[in-house]
């Protein structure tokens, strides 16, 4: 990880932004919408950010947006980079790198996930209590820079336990049913075979998706706490007898928007 880009890209948003969040948020595919929420926002696009890359995905728009929710500072990620896209996995996770420069001491990852539990419903959302690495790579391969972490992250409590509380307190407080269980990544962009699903739930995970796993490396590297709520969009292959597609994981995460948003405003307001 090279220093001086995160330097550089850190100082360009410095320079435009005269703003210290402690809290980051990650909004994954479809739950952008959560910028709305924000007030006194102020943008900076990823093109424009020295060394950021952009988001070739549907339902990923690609800016930076602080601003505050209930009071408190925040700056969220609107849209993501995968993988899949063809970034390095440097390139993937250099937001939260900028985020750890900007003062972000805690992040809240979201995503859309296939519902791999099969007691869960498309629209459920789920508190991530652990990950599976299935990604068979690892953001902090290379050169361990010594300012930026350590070189073995103990990945021991990858989700903070105190946030997790604070989110099932929060969940209650607004009514809201929040799932629980276990995020296993691959690289896609190909969706799972059936038997793909099967053999992960035979390994303990409950959902499955893109992202995620390697900014949560990151964020420990950089030792931000995490706090991770999944969306799940569909039910990954093979549970029911239907094709699944990307449509389909944006209209589930428009339907649950205002469930996905009283949390996490609620989430935030706990925080504060
Ligand atoms: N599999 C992988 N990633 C996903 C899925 C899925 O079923 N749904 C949303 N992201």
């Amino acid at each position: 990880m090279n220093k001086q880009n995160i330097d550089k890209a850190a100082s360009f948003i410095k320079e435009k932004i005269n703003k210290q969040p402690k809290i980051g948020l990650i909004l994954g595919s479809g739950l952008g919408v959560l910028v709305d929420e924000i007030e006194n926002q102020e943008k900076i696009p990823f093109h424009t950010i020295p060394e950021f890359a952009t988001s070739t995905v549907e339902g990923h728009e690609g800016q930076l947006v602080f601003g505050n929710i209930h009071d408190i500072e925040v700056v969220a990620m609107q849209g993501r980079v995968h993988f899949y896209e063809g970034y390095s996995m440097e390139k993937v996770t250099f937001p939260i790198r900028i985020m750890k420069e900007l003062g972000v001491e805690i992040l809240i990852v979201t995503n859309a996930a296939g519902g791999v539990n099969t007691s869960f419903m498309p629209g459920d959302l789920m508190l991530i209590t652990d990950h599976i690495n299935f990604t068979g790579t690892n953001p902090l391969i290379g050169p361990n820079n010594p300012e930026l972490g350590v070189r073995f992250v103990d990945m021991s409590y990858p989700y903070d336990r105190d946030l997790q509380e604070l989110a099932k307190s929060a969940a209650k407080d607004v009514n809201v049913k929040l799932q629980e269980g276990v995020y296993v990544a691959l690289t896609g962009p190909s969706y799972e075979t059936p038997a793909e699903i099967r053999m992960f739930r035979t390994l303990g995970a409950d959902a499955v998706g893109m992202s995620t796993v390697s900014e949560v490396i990151v964020a420990r590297h950089a030792e931000i706490r995490v706090i991770g709520i999944s969306c799940i969009s569909n039910m990954a292959a093979g549970i029911l007898d239907q094709p699944l597609n990307h449509e389909e994981v944006i209209e589930t995460t428009q339907r649950v928007r205002t469930q996905f948003l009283s949390l996490v405003k609620e989430i935030v307001r706990k925080m504060g």
